[in-house]
């Protein structure tokens, strides 16, 4: 690999990515970043990156959706390998407004499907980063397995699982090299502040209202976006082609739980003189329309092929994403203004 193109890169995990594999691996090539920068894409994320390696690090502003421009991008920089994160992700927005979900993640994937067809040639290797959200909800007990059927719950589940299939096929039928990772719930630095652990860290921080969904019993697997990336490298590096593997974090947990422990955490580090415990701001409000009851994933095929487990259990990696969000202020404030305050006015009537 010489030249990858990274989708999404100025995103969560897609930015956690670029930092890892220029920062912590011994690649020597060029990562072109292709991010239209959505709400959620943020250049900031990779500020530090530009300054570093202004040689191996290339930003391109453009939208997946937009072949001919993904072309032109793929030739002048002779990509050789896509690393696909792009992607509309958010579950309560799919349910508001699916259109750009069907627009970024089916079309957009089809897209860059193309471009690996057209590249075949020199290609080696489009990795896929997926959800375990395909697999739908589980019950009390049972994991996901590579071999789990598609059951797609929401609009955001369903456009994942369409994008999975575009990749599985074409494998099947053109024989582009191709990966797939199927992941669990991750949370860590520069996660956009919908979503709920740092939704939950900052607004415990401000004493803001907790708004758990229902009775907050619904179960997630939580994994470290650190450990995440170096699945993802692992699978680029030394996976089977055509191929899916799932990643976990060995983590689950029920979000009550998940929101004490992060005032417990907070309590600890930001003790109010006098102040009520962070638990008492949870509120409990209506529930997601078709919220899947529990994710749990079985990872053994990563960990006998790749040797790869996570790293970070619950209570470290907790720690350190809450650190970051109090260490990191001004991304806070800068990432909070602006459209953030308009959808959380819509959500919760908040200015
Ligand atoms: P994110 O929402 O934080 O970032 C998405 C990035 O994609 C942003 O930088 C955005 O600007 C960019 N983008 C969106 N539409 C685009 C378009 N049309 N063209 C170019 N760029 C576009 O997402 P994330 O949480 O980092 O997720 C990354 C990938 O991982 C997604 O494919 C998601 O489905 C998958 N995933 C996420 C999680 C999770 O817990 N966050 C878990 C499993 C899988
Ligand atoms: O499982 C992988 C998926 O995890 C990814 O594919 C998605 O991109 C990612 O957004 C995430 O989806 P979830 O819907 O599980 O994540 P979210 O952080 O939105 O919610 C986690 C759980 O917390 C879920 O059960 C809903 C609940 N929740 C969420 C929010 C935002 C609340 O109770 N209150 C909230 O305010």
């Amino acid at each position: 690999m010489k030249n990858i193109l990274v989708t999404g890169g100025s995103g969560f995990i897609g930015a956690n990515f670029i930092h890892y594999v220029l920062g912590e691996t011994d690649f020597s090539g060029r990562i072109i970043n292709v991010d239209v920068l959505t709400y959620a894409g943020n250049p900031e994320n990779l500020q530090s990156i530009e300054k570093d390696f202004p040689e191996r690090y290339i930003f391109e502003n453009a939208d997946i959706c937009d072949l001919e421009k993904l072309r032109l991008i793929a030739e002048k920089y002779d990509v050789d390998t896509i690393c696909h994160f792009a992607a509309e992700s958010h579950v309560d927005r799919s349910i508001v407004s699916p259109g750009a979900f069907i627009q970024t993640n089916v079309i957009g994937t089809f897209n860059l499907l193309e471009i690996a067809r057209e590249r075949q040639d020199g290609l080696k290797l489009f990795h896929h980063v997926s959800t375990d959200e395909v697999f739908g909800s589980l019950g009390d007990e049972g994991f996901f397995t590579e071999t789990t059927s598609y059951k797609p719950n929401s609009p955001y589940s369903a456009s994942k699982a369409s994008s999975d299939h575009l990749v599985r096929a074409y494998y099947k039928t053109y024989g582009i090299p191709v990966t797939i990772s199927n992941c669990s719930n991750n949370y860590g630095p520069f996660q956009f502040p919908e979503k709920l652990i740092p939704l939950m860290v900052l607004n415990a921080q401000a004493r803001k209202p907790l708004p758990v969904y229902g009775d907050g019993s619904n179960v997630r697997d939580w994994l470290y976006v650190r450990d995440h990336c170096v699945a993802i490298w692992a699978i680029m590096n030394r996976g089977r082609h055509g191929e899916t593997y799932n990643v976990g974090g060995d983590n689950e947990m029920k979000n009550l739980e998940v929101v004490r422990e992060i005032c417990r955490c907070l309590d600890e580090i930001l003790p109010a003189d006098g102040g009520a415990p962070r638990e008492e701001l949870i509120t409990f409000v209506k529930d997601r329309p078709g919220h899947d009851w529990r994710y749990a994933i079985d990872f053994s095929k990563i960990n006998q092929e790749l040797g790869w487990r996570p790293a970070e259990s619950f209570t470290t990696g907790i720690r350190k994403t809450i650190e970051w969000y109090l260490e990191n202020d001004q991304w806070v404030s800068r990432v909070k203004s602006g459209e953030y305050q308009q959808w959380m006015k819509e959500q919760y009537g908040e200015q």
